[in-house]
């Protein structure tokens, strides 16, 4: 064993932080953590964790489970394909797996919504198997441990950076040693101001050594953000509002939304011939509500909100009319669960 892989492993013994994951890990509790863990911190997860697990506690509850449950208890989390992708593998692995998650990396990636990191991940942590993970934390640490000047996300560095995780991988200590990592990443190898005084590795650490540890790793430049502006109609019609259903596929796939479109120039001027030709429902626009803004991955968007009257209904697949207070049962993005919160709130001050 390396000298890095040892030092890490003691200072994971002293300071690995108690998660309700570890210690007795039950592989199915694994994997739903990993999950989740994508792309999100650990502190914003630990609610929705336990949440999940009372509703779900096993493979063979998630599997039984209905859609629209399995969004509300995602709803907040983001990245919603996420829970879909748990929902269908449960599925699955109950229909061909006789409701077990298979322990090999390659068997595991062949479940929807498991990668490479999170079959490594749960191969390694779960099972004891020596299977090496990279996600972003990690690929900071070793960017900075082996000083790796290829710019991240690159092929090079991905192959890189792969080889030298599967190169120093401790045998038989991957689930520890791989959390180690993951540990460190997250309190003491930050990405901005690391506090490499207090990191058990900093005479390895190629990087510190030079002092050029806020250079690494070293990033892509970036593309600019496009920026949409949308507007929504909170149409009421006998103290109910419309609500639309998304498609399955894509951006918030199968949540449910106040109807909106994407606006060339003028809200207020666009808003009913958009509502006409995505949703076939004929309104007439009265006074704003507001603008809410959301920052999604790929873009922005800016959504101008009108209440609007209702003229005609001239088709209902994938409409609902809602009172305010069963707004709270239809799974929503953030920008949507806004809109209902205000309505909710005026609605009680009234
Ligand atoms: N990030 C992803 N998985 C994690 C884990 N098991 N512990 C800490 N951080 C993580």
């Amino acid at each position: 064993m390396s000298k890095i892989t040892s030092r890490l492993l003691n200072w994971y013994q002293e300071n690995k932080r108690t998660l309700p994951w570890r210690d007795h890990p039950d592989p199915y509790a694994v994997w739903v953590s990993e999950i989740m863990l994508q792309q999100t911190r650990v502190d914003t997860i630990i609610g929705y964790f336990q949440r999940w697990m009372e509703k779900f506690p096993s493979i063979e509850d998630l599997a039984a489970a209905d859609e629209q449950d399995v969004l509300n208890l995602w709803e907040g989390l983001g990245y919603y394909s996420r829970a879909r992708n748990l929902h269908k593998a449960a599925k699955l692995l109950l229909a061909e797996y006789g409701a077990q998650l298979p322990e090999d990396t390659k068997t595991l990636m062949k479940l929807p919504g498991i990668g490479r990191y999170t079959a490594a991940a749960v191969s390694s942590m779960a099972f004891g198997h020596d299977a090496a993970a990279l996600d972003g934390n990690i690929r900071r640490v070793y960017a900075r441990v082996f000083n790796v000047e290829e710019p991240l996300g690159t092929k090079d560095a991905e192959n890189i950076l792969w080889a030298l995780a599967e190169d120093i991988l401790p045998k038989g200590e991957a689930g520890d040693y791989n959390q180690a990592l993951m540990d460190l990443g997250s309190a003491i190898c930050t990405p901005r101001s690391p506090s490499c005084e207090k990191c058990p590795i900093k005479q390895d650490c190629e990087a510190y050594q030079l002092d050029i540890q806020e250079m690494r790793p070293v990033r892509k430049t970036k593309k600019a953000v496009p920026h949409h502006i949308h507007a929504g109609a909170v149409i009421v019609d006998e103290g109910k509002v419309l609500l639309a259903q998304r498609p399955q596929k894509g951006l918030l796939g199968g949540m449910w939304e106040f109807p909106n479109g994407r606006v060339e120039e003028n809200p207020v001027k666009e808003l009913a011939s958009l509502i006409w030709e995505g949703y076939q429902v004929k309104i007439k626009v009265g006074n704003p509500i507001g603008e809410i803004d959301h920052a999604y991955t790929h873009f922005k968007v800016t959504e101008h909100v009108f209440l609007c009257e209702l003229i005609q209904l001239s088709q209902k697949e994938n409409l609902r009319w809602a009172n305010l207070k069963e707004l709270d049962d239809y799974p929503m993005g953030k920008i949507d669960r806004e809109i209902a919160k205000r309505l909710q709130t005026s609605a009680l001050s009234n």
